[in-house]
C-alpha cells in the first residue's frame, strides 16, 4: 500500500515552526497540519467551559466531545465545534494554559490518533513537539528547529505587536522559558529531537532561508 510522504518539524516555542512549515508545505504542494493548534483548541475550550486546568479527567473528557477542523486557504483557520477560533487560541490565557493540557496522556493519545488519521490522507508537513519522535516516527524527513531563547522571545513579541496583543519582551521571554520547561520536562512524549532529525538553528536566519534549506533536504540536496 502506498504511504504518503511525511515531513516532521519539531522544536520549542518561537523557533519559527509554523511559518516555516506552512511555506515548506506550499513549496512542495503538501498539506500543512499545525498540531499545536489542536492542543490550543482543547485549552481554549476548557477555559471557556470553566473547567479547572488541574482536573485531568475533565480536561481529557473534553477531547472526545470536541470537533476540531482546519480550513486551508491562503492562511488556515481553525474551528472548534463549528466556531472559528483561529484568533482566540493565540490569546495569552490559552498560551499559558496549553502546556498543562498538553501534559495529559489521555489528551495526547486522542489528539495523536487524529493527527495520524490526517497524515494518512496525503502528503503532509506536520509541526509540533513530538512529531518525529512519536506521531510520525517513519517520516521521511525530520527537522528540529531551534533558535536562541532571546531570538524566539523577540519573534513572539513582534508577532504579538503585529496582531495588537499587549505584552512586554520580558513577559514573553518568561512565558517562553516556562513553556519550554513544561514541554521538555513532561512525562509523556516530551520535546526532544528525534535521533534521526536534522537540527537547524534558525538564530539570525530569515524564514525564507530556513525554508530553502528544508526543501533542499526533502529533495535530497
Ligand atoms: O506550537 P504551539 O505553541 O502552538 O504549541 C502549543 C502547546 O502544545 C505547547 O505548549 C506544546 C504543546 N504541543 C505538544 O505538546 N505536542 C505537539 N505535537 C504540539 C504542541
Amino acid at each position: 500500500m502506498k504511504r504518503f510522504h511525511q515531513i516532521a518539524i519539531d522544536g520549542p516555542a518561537g523557533a519559527g515552526k509554523s511559518t516555516v512549515a506552512r511555506k515548506v508545505a506550499q513549496s512542495l504542494g503538501y498539506c500543512y497540519l499545525d498540531t499545536g493548534a489542536m492542543y490550543r483548541v482543547i485549552a481554549y475550550k476548557a477555559l471557556e467551559a470553566g473547567i479547572p486546568l488541574d482536573d485531568e479527567r475533565a480536561v481529557t473528557g473534553l477531547v472526545k466531545n470536541t470537533e476540531i477542523y482546519f480550513k486551508h486557504g491562503d492562511s488556515e483557520s481553525v474551528f472548534c465545534d463549528g466556531k472559528d477560533v483561529t484568533n482566540h487560541i493565540r490569546s495569552k490565557e490559552v498560551s499559558r494554559a496549553v502546556s498543562i493540557v498538553a501534559s495529559y496522556q489521555g489528551v495526547r493519545e486522542q489528539l495523536v490518533h487524529l493527527q495520524r488519521q490526517e497524515a494518512a490522507k496525503g502528503n503532509v508537513v506536520m509541526d509540533g513537539r513530538d512529531i518525529g519522535t512519536h506521531v510520525l516516527p517513519e517520516a521521511e524527513v525530520k527537522i528540529y528547529l531551534t533558535a536562541s531563547e532571546e531570538e524566539r522571545a523577540k519573534r513572539r513579541y513582534l508577532e504579538n505587536i503585529k496582531s495588537g496583543k499587549a505584552s512586554s519582551l520580558e513577559e514573553v521571554l518568561r512565558d517562553i522559558q516556562k513553556r519550554d520547561r513544561l514541554d521538555s520536562e513532561r512525562e509523556h512524549d516530551p520535546l526532544k529531537p528525534a535521533a534521526d532529525a536534522f537540527i537547524l538553528d534558525t538564530t539570525g536566519l530569515p524564514a525564507e532561508e530556513v525554508v530553502r534549506k528544508i526543501v533542499n533536504i526533502v529533495r535530497g540536496g
